[in-house]
């Protein structure tokens, strides 16, 4: 794994969207692989920022997301399609037709995942994945003890990751219990992942991935299997890295 330090959450940011419009410019008809949270919205304003000032195009870009809750309709504005659009879509020229995330709010959820996952191989795999890291470990919204092998599945979210996440909901009741995921034999068939972390809450995350040993009961340590990992990390996220090593 190739890790980059950085100061801050801007500087992340930064380096993360340039690092991805190298991509695009080099390869137009890139399949990206995207994620939501708090982590990302930096390094998509910066996309949208470039996409109007030097008119970088989308036009040719597939997406894929990581995930999203089961239960939620597309127009819930804490559903991952609608932050999606909100803090990406609806600002480049992508076509919104080729920006694929999976639908939570069907009758048939594993059906919908089995169908993700053959989506996604039909277009040729994934060649950059951006992923964030939950404080648990967690990729995507696989959880500890999420088998290496999985591929898009459903999954019940852990009261740790719920938590985490009802700063975006009114209540932790309105919190959906369940979600549509790639597995992490989804994300690691990706040829290239850009994990991104910032923040002393993912420190101690930061800190096991790089130092604790490869195991399903963190998710992200699986990453050290992959040929091609770049960690943009702040100085925060590092605090442990670097008083403990
Ligand atoms: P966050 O989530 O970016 O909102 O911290 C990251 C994650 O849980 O994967």
């Amino acid at each position: 794994m190739k890790i980059i330090e950085v100061k801050d959450y801007q500087e992340m940011s930064q380096k993360a969207a340039a690092y991805v419009i190298e991509k695009v410019q080099k390869s137009p008809r890139l399949n990206l692989g995207l994620a939501t949270g708090g982590t990302p919205v930096g390094l998509y304003q910066h996309l949208i920022n470039d996409h109007q000032k030097n008119q970088t195009s989308y036009e040719g870009i597939t997406t894929f997301n990581l995930d999203e809750y089961i239960g939620l309709s597309a127009g819930d504005p804490n559903s991952y399609r609608y932050y999606m659009n909100d803090k990406l879509f609806n600002y480049i020229d992508i076509n919104q037709a080729n920006t694929f995330i999976p639908n939570g709010d069907v009758n048939d959820p594993q059906k919908e995942a089995s169908a993700y996952e053959k989506l996604i191989e039909n277009h040729g795999g994934i060649d950059l994945q951006i992923l964030g890291i939950g404080s648990n470990g967690h990729i995507g919204f696989n959880e500890p003890g999420t088998s290496f092998q999985s591929t898009t599945h459903i999954v019940d979210l852990t009261e740790t990751t719920r938590k985490a996440n009802a700063r975006f909901f009114d209540s932790l009741e309105a919190v959906p219990k369940r979600a549509i995921t790639m597995g992490i034999g989804t994300i690691m068939k990706s040829k290239e992942i850009l994990l991104l972390i910032s923040g002393e809450s993912k420190s101690e995350a930061f800190y096991k991935l790089l130092h604790g040993e490869v195991s399903e009961n963190f998710p992200a340590s699986v990453l050290k299997q992959h040929p091609a990992v770049t960690i943009i990390a702040d100085q925060a996220a590092s605090i442990k890295v670097n008083v403990l090593q």
